[in-house]
């Protein structure tokens, strides 16, 4: 069994790179089965769902070169399959791109129903909804998702119940090569959803609109081969790092991120009494004192991100006074706070609502990453607390975070990644 042995306490101090986005490749991985030629990445994050999408696409027909730890070229010419129903496919969300680039090019698409972090009830109601507007017939059964059609798709006005990212991008990556035109309403706005359509223009696609609540898209015959783009920041890994600088009262410039994008975690982090300084593509955060408690509500995008929820939690855990963390995206995304419970945290979840008083210290204890952010929220805490913290389910955090205990140690952390087995030696 791996774990993470988290030595606390720790200031950080120091400089961190941001990888790409994990939300933005796995969707711009997929969207190349829609290009005919070759499509040049760079800035692609080295995470295990990148490296498990590539398996899926290399299965389906892709051949994909690496050049380096973060940049490949995918050549889909001899993609021949649009059947993606493994154990691979149905182990982690984002493999419901495939279903939206795959109908993009063949008439019959079957793909296993999404995995995902465990965060309550994930359906993909809007996804069908927004492929059948667009003409396709679509079928779950035997946990797997059937998409056909009888002709090329052709465009409609989509207008989504609820303000769903992947279901966004999916009706982007349907309606890209669809005959007509599409308009897509109540769309979602995520920095990923812009990247996703800058992606598909640079190959010829007519998407305007990505980043507000109308997309519109006219349809074209085909795309064509991309010589080189590169992914944009993750959002949420610089959310992750500007919140444990904040946590551990720490120092810490974080490099080769976009601002812009950070806006509702930098309020958070004032109001919590850090000081933030943007300095072109990097943030500087500092904190010299407890941090003040605060309320913090998830909502898409440009709200407070659902994603950054248990890491900020981790900062109200040792905050003066009472703090409210409200969570208005996943039904369940509170789990993580019986793990903190266990570290000395005083927490109250109940429905949509965690109350958090303030302690003075968190201690070292062992702890479970429920999910990716769960897992990085683990090792905020363990950074902060007394003694050491042994962070379990690594696996979930692995997913997600490029390097992640390299880019805490540069920065001063002491974490330790162990395999169970290795201590019998
Ligand atoms: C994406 C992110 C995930 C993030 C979430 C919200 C990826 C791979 N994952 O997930 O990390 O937490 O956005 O920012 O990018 N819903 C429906 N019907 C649907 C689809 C969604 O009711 O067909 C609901 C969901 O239950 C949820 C809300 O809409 O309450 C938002 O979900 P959505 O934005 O679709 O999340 P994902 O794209 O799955």
């Amino acid at each position: 069994m791996e774990k993470f042995i988290v030595h606390g306490p720790c200031k950080l101090k120091g400089t961190v790179k941001i990888s790409g986005a994990k939300n933005a490749a796995v969707a711009i991985l997929p969207a190349t089965l829609l290009a005919e030629g070759k499509c040049h990445l760079e800035n692609v994050p080295d995470i295990s769902d990148i490296r498990s999408y590539c398996k899926i696409l290399e299965a389906l027909g892709a051949k994909i070169e690496y050049l380096s730890k973060n940049e490949m070229i995918i050549d889909n010419t001899n993609v021949t399959s649009a059947i993606a129903s493994s154990e691979l496919t149905s182990k982690f969300r984002a493999s419901y791109y495939l279903l939206g680039a795959l109908l993009g090019r063949f008439n019959q698409v079957q793909i296993s129903l999404p995995g995902g972090c465990n965060l309550g009830a994930r359906p993909i109601d809007q996804h069908i909804k927004a492929f059948e507007s667009l003409g396709a017939t679509v079928e779950v059964r035997n946990g797997n998702v059937y998409a056909s059609r009888k002709e090329p798709l052709h465009g409609n006005s989509i207008f989504l119940d609820v303000v769903s990212v992947g279901a966004t991008m999916n009706a982007i990556l349907a309606a890209t090569l669809a005959k007509g035109n599409t308009v897509i309403e109540n769309a979602a706005k995520e920095p990923h959803i812009v990247d996703l359509a800058n992606f598909l223009n640079s190959m010829g696609a007519k998407i305007k609109g990505a980043g507000t609540d109308t997309i519109r898209i006219t349809g074209v015959e085909k795309l064509r081969q991309v010589s080189s783009y590169s992914i944009i920041p993750d959002q949420i890994e610089t959310g992750t790092f500007m919140v444990a600088a904040a946590a551990t009262k720490g120092d810490v410039l974080i490099q080769n991120c976009i601002p812009k994008h950070m806006e509702p975690i930098t309020a958070k982090l004032i109001e919590a009494g850090a000081t933030v300084e943007e300095l072109g593509d990097s943030i500087r955060v500092t904190m010299d004192q407890i941090p003040n408690s605060f309320t913090v509500k998830t909502m898409p995008y440009p709200g407070f991100p659902t994603d950054m929820q248990p890491q900020i939690c981790i900062l109200l855990t040792i905050a003066s006074g009472t703090g409210m963390v409200i969570e208005n995206i996943w039904e369940s995304r509170f789990q993580y706070t019986d793990e903190l419970t266990k570290m000395g945290a005083d927490i109250s979840a109940h429905g949509s609502t965690a109350i958090v008083k303030g302690v003075e210290k968190l201690y070292a204890a062992p702890v479970h990453s429920h999910d990716l952010r769960a897992g990085a929220a683990m090792m905020i805490a363990g950074l902060i607390a007394e003694g050491d913290t042994e962070v379990y389910d690594i696996h979930h955090i692995l997913r997600g975070y490029e390097d992640i205990v390299e880019k805490f140690n540069k920065l001063g952390a002491h974490i330790e990644y162990v395999k169970e087995d290795d201590k019998h030696d």
